[in-house]
């Protein structure tokens, strides 16, 4: 079998067959009828927000859908509600500088096809999002990773003067960081910047987070701002209006003029191969994002009212020490008695809570968990209360 599988699949699709540790004793625990607590749910829909009773889908039943008008950049109104929501966080994006995309990973795939041959690398922050490695993978990139320091996760120049030392096409990012909540400070990004300049390498910002500022102070201005390297930033209604399945994200390209122009001339043509952006969505738009801040108010009111409310039980203190700077999630040291791996396996067995273990995000040092703070209270509490009682 494993000759035929060779003959007809290709390299990059030889994932393993065996599910995790984890999965297997989640999926045993579901089919013999245990109910858990799931600290790692990151699909907003399913945790009972008000913003969901909202009307999202009126805008959808226009018959102006019916007509079929493409344009491979996408709807001009759809691009200008874009350039809005930029204006809005004091960021100077044209429409003619946005390609929409059906998700924010179909961006990805746009820009690793447009910026690199089979075999090319990408340099990525560390820690971070897990799902860039198989996007990576997926289009042929490899992913090198350079680590931040791990207290406070500033920009380690010599972590990633060395990274580069391989030939890299671009440099990614995630601002504010998935799992981290960590915003690129100002310096960080002046750093950067000189960086991607004098390296020829292109900037991927993934900012899906960016409305999810605890503190907006620390936020900063979208990298989509950003004039002096050529610079692509992402994003989309999956996080900003805590509805991924309506399955619309872009592509905000800036730089020196000439780079910018260019990008955008070939992303145009791979947009235009796939024309993957659906009407409805496209028309929708505009009067989503108008609306988009109630959404991520509500979702940050969560969040943080959830990790007060685990600050607040006794012991919580020793296991995360800092508040984070955004986005949905917190990370806890664990005792190291064991990995982060057997302590996932343990709290789902032994208290039926899920949590995700620390090496998925590439958490270095001591076993660390990653929870999400979007469930509902009770559920998060609950779930916290019985974390805590097994540490
Ligand atoms: C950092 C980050 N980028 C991108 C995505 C995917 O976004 P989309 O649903 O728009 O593909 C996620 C989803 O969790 C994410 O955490």
């Amino acid at each position: 079998m494993k000759a035929r599988e060779e003959a007809v699949f290709s390299k990059r699709t030889a994932w393993p067959a065996d599910e995790n540790p984890l999965s297997r004793k989640l999926a045993a625990l579901k089919k013999a009828g245990h109910p858990v607590l799931d600290l790692t749910e990151s699909n907003p829909t399913r945790c009972g927000f008000g913003y969901l009773r909202q009307d999202w889908l009126s805008p959808l039943a226009s018959s102006e859908n019916l007509l079929y008008d493409p344009s491979p950049r996408g709807a001009l109104a759809a691009r200008e509600a874009v350039s809005r929501y930029y204006a809005r966080r004091g960021a100077s994006v044209d429409p003619s500088q946005i390609v929409l995309t059906a998700s924010t990973s179909e961006a990805y795939h746009f820009l690793f096809r447009l910026l690199a041959d089979p075999d090319a690398r990408i340099l990525v922050a560390k820690p971070g999002y897990p799902l860039l490695e198989y996007l990576g993978a997926l289009n042929d990139v490899s992913v090198t990773p350079f680590s931040l320091k791990p207290d406070g996760w500033s920009l380690d120049l010599a972590a990633l003067k060395r990274a580069a030392s391989v030939k890299a096409r671009a440099l990614m990012l995630v601002n504010p960081n998935n799992p981290t909540g960590h915003f690129i400070s100002p310096g960080d990004r002046e750093k950067i910047v000189r960086f991607c300049r004098e390296r020829s390498l292109a900037l991927l910002a993934d900012e899906v987070f960016f409305d999810y500022a605890w503190n907006p102070d620390l936020r900063g201005v979208s990298f989509a701002a950003g004039s002096e390297t050529l610079t692509f930033t992402m994003s989309g209604v999956s996080k900003i209006l805590g509805l991924p399945q309506m399955k619309i994200g872009w592509i905000a390209v800036s730089g020196p003029e000439k780079e910018k122009r260019e990008a955008l001339r070939r992303l145009e043509i791979i947009a235009d191969a796939y024309l993957s952006v659906n009407t409805p969505a496209q028309h929708a738009l505009p009067f989503w994002l108008e609306n988009a801040e109630a959404v991520s108010g509500e979702i940050l009111r969560r969040v943080q009212n959830n990790f007060e409310a685990f600050m607040k039980l006794p012991e919580a203190g020793r296991f995360i020490k800092e508040r984070p700077q955004g986005g949905w999630y917190a990370a806890a040291d664990l005792p190291d008695s064991r990995s982060d791996e057997d302590w996932a396996l343990h709290l789902l067995g032994a208290e039926h809570v899920l949590v995700h273990p620390g090496y998925l995000f590439d958490l270095e040092g001591p076993p660390q968990a990653v929870i999400s703070l979007l469930p509902e209270p009770e559920i998060f509490l609950e779930g916290a209360r019985r974390i805590l009682r097994r540490l």
